[in-house]
């Protein structure tokens, strides 16, 4: 486990939060409001106020991996992914949804969403600040290369320095939309919000100046 996560230990379930990597979708509070509580001080995850099992059916739905959780009561763990997706959110990141490595280290879950504007102080993680900079993209795009017997397996992902994600493994590519763009064994996808071809880098990091150190 990261030790950036703060630990909210409950009977049946403890729950895993890092702040760092919360992209604000509100699922959480929305979801189970009693569990999850808004503007408190303090602990602000209650993990023994619902229902272990439906508590986990609901962080299986945060899309940035913020939070996660390991059963106590020997209650089913979050299964990866039949297969490995990539969705471009609109005016956001890119949610991995796979079962993958980043830049060498196990993930410490099957979700992840990886800043694609180039602004997140918290590389190569969202941290939100596509909504600062006022990132503006549909998440949209053409339908390109597509390896239609596209098999599960290990998907690797490379944040290259002052460059792109490089994608090595099976992965869907999905527009906002959720459909599939690409499909395929090796992708290089922007992260620094100034390609003219996204998802995929063009090269256009250079002439940005993009640097991620
Ligand atoms: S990203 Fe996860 S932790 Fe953050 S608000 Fe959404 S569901 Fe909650
Ligand atoms: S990383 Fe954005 S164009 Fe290469």
């Amino acid at each position: 486990m990261s030790d950036k996560a703060q630990k909210y230990e409950g009977k049946n379930i403890t729950v895993y939060f890092e702040r760092g990597r919360c992209i604000h979708s509100r699922k959480c509070v929305l979801g189970l409001p009693h569990v999850f509580k808004a503007n408190v001080p303090g602990p602000w995850i209650d993990p023994d106020a619902a229902n272990a099992d439906e508590l986990a059916a609901l962080i299986s739905q945060c899309p940035s991996g913020a939070l996660r959780y390991e059963r106590n009561d020997n209650g089913a763990e979050e299964t990866k992914p039949e297969i490995n997706t990539a969705t471009m959110e609109v005016d956001g990141p890119l949610n991995i949804h796979a079962d993958f490595t980043l830049n060498g280290e196990p993930a410490s879950s099957c979700r992840a969403s990886l800043c694609r504007c180039g602004a997140s102080n918290n590389k190569p993680y969202c941290d939100g600040s596509h909504k600062d900079l006022g990132f503006s993209d549909p998440g949209l795009a053409n339908s390109g290369n597509m390896d239609s017997a596209l098999e599960a397996g290990m998907l690797d992902v490379q944040a290259l320095p002052d460059g792109p994600l490089l994608a090595n493994g099976p992965l869907e590519i999905r527009d906002s939309a959720g459909q599939a763009i690409g499909r395929g064994k090796k992708a290089a996808l922007c992260r620094c919000g100034a390609s003219n071809n996204k998802p995929y880098c063009d090269g256009s990091h250079v002439a940005a100046g993009f640097k991620t150190e």
